[in-house]
């Protein structure tokens, strides 16, 4: 078994055939970390995430997820093999029309047939309360409870399959300092109350980044500038790097 949960070698990607939007990324993150990729807009945080979910399919080079080469999977293997991914976009990208419970249920419900109904009432009830949401909000539609509890019920979709792997994608931006602080503490407690899985946040908020991740990777350009924890960022002689901390930090 691999020590990785992820590792990308080498990967690259062009859409027209002429700009390498990724070009020539390696990367391995280590099972049960949590790590937190940054950069400029525009770098290829998001591409180089859908490569890891398989959503793209590189140029070159290996991507490989859990010891799995994801080139040798097939779109429907690829599709059953996501059951290992909890995802968290910024939107939290919720069913309108369906209660939270119901939220949480789809996808036991599209990826569990084998489990009765009350199973996967019980299992959605029980992430539920995991993430610190409510049972009184768990009958109402998105659209009737905050910004923080929606997160939180993303959150608890996110972990209904018991994922070894999570992904958040700027899982703060848009949110006010309060919120952001919530849904940061949210991740690092989901992180630390299940050994094991790995984690991985895509982030502008680098003040976060520093505090909860264990590992932190910098992107530019499409490769990644600069990997190590917090402290090695604080010490880096690169340029970029400083610049970009400098700045993106609220408190020094
Ligand atoms: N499906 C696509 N087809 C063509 N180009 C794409 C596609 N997806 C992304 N790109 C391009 O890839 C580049 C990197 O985009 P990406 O979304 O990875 O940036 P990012 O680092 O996530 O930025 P941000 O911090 O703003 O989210 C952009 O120039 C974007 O236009
Ligand atoms: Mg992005």
């Amino acid at each position: 078994m691999s020590q990785f949960a992820i590792r990308l070698k080498e990967l690259r990607k062009t859409f027209d055939g002429k700009e390498f939007i990724v070009d020539g990324m390696n990367l391995e993150i280590p099972k049960g970390t949590l790590t937190a990729i940054i950069g400029f807009s525009g770098t290829g945080k998001s591409v180089m995430l859908k490569h890891i979910l398989g959503l793209f399919r590189p140029t070159s080079g290996l991507v490989e997820v859990l010891g799995q080469d994801l080139s040798k999977k097939s779109q429907d293997e690829l599709t059953v093999f996501r059951r290992n991914f909890g995802v968290l976009f910024q939107g939290s990208a919720l069913f309108d029309d369906m209660t939270v419970l119901e939220n949480v249920c789809f996808p036991l419900v599209e990826h569990r047939r084998d489990l009765p109904e009350d199973k996967v009432v019980e299992i959605a009830t029980q992430k539920l309360i995991q993430v610190g949401l409510d049972s009184k909000h768990f009958q109402k539609l998105p659209n009737q409870i905050s910004g923080g509890m929606q997160k939180r019920t993303g959150l608890a979709r996110a972990l209904a399959l018991d994922p070894e792997i999570l992904f958040y994608d700027e899982p703060t931006t848009g949110l006010d300092p309060i919120l952001t602080e919530m849904v940061d503490n949210l991740i690092l407690e989901t992180h630390k109350h299940r050994p094991g899985i790995t984690s991985v946040m895509v982030s502008h908020d680098l003040d976060a980044a520093f505090r909860i991740a264990d590992h932190v990777a910098m992107l530019d350009k499409g490769k990644v500038l600069l990997w190590g924890t917090p402290e090695d960022f604080y010490k880096t002689d690169l340029e970029l790097v400083k610049r970009f901390v400098d700045k993106g930090l609220r408190r020094k």
